[in-house]
């Protein structure tokens, strides 16, 4: 599900193509009807909805619109990228332990959003990006794997963005892959990689298979 511009989308379709994970995109679902990543998919033969809330209608009910939706795709995982909509409660339950997310920033620093420009403004020397499990607490679930950048002298919101996005098409195919393969598994609300409990994220240092 993608709000936006869907470089994250792509990265992990090239991921699929490419065979460095085995998954496979069932459907591609936007609160957007104009988002690119809606066209990224149709372009490449993946079934594209365009789902946008309509005028006064309630979380509760955009949500079960959106279960609705992805039910006949019978997905294994919903995978949040660069959604911008807040779900409702319901929805975020009953996909416990199968959806995740990717945040720009390292959680638990800058929930929410303009988190670029919070990191710039804090002074923080690095910054970074984080895939977690979704929770109905926003941005809040648990953590599985985060990458960090530096913040350069001279950074501007624009260039720092740029760096963690680079760094978010990383650590997102490879969080996917995991769970494509049966590594990474979220029963009762903690992450288990390879049979091991994930008490923190991990970092990506570029060592991780
Ligand atoms: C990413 O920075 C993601 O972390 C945030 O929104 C951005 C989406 O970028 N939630 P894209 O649409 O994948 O290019």
């Amino acid at each position: 599900m993608a709000s936006g511009g869907g470089s994250n989308l792509g990265a992990i379709l090239d991921a699929c193509r490419s065979g460095r994970i085995s998954a496979e995109v069932v459907v591609v679902i936007s609160d957007k009807a104009a988002a690119r990543a809606l066209t990224r998919a149709s372009d490449v033969g993946i079934p594209a909805l365009p789902i946008p809330p309509e005028a006064g209608e309630t979380r509760e009910s955009h949500g079960e619109r959106l279960l609705a939706a992805l039910g006949p795709f019978d997905a294994d995982l919903v995978v949040l990228a660069g959604y911008m909509r807040i779900l409702s409660t319901a929805f975020v339950q009953r996909l416990s332990g199968r959806m995740v997310n990717i945040h720009p920033s390292l959680l638990p620093r800058h929930k929410g959003l303009h988190t670029h420009r919070r990191a710039l403004e804090a002074g923080e020397p690095e910054h970074g990006c984080t895939v977690h499990y979704v929770t109905p607490e926003l941005d809040g679930g648990p953590a599985v794997l985060q990458a960090k950048v530096p913040v350069l002298p001279g950074d501007d919101e624009t260039a720092l963005a740029a760096r963690v996005l680079a760094r978010e098409h990383v650590i997102y195919p490879k969080v996917i892959g995991w769970i494509a393969a049966g590594r990474l598994r979220c029963p009762d609300g903690v992450p288990m990689l390879d049979g091991r409990p994930l008490t923190a994220p991990l970092i990506d240092d570029g060592s991780l298979a």
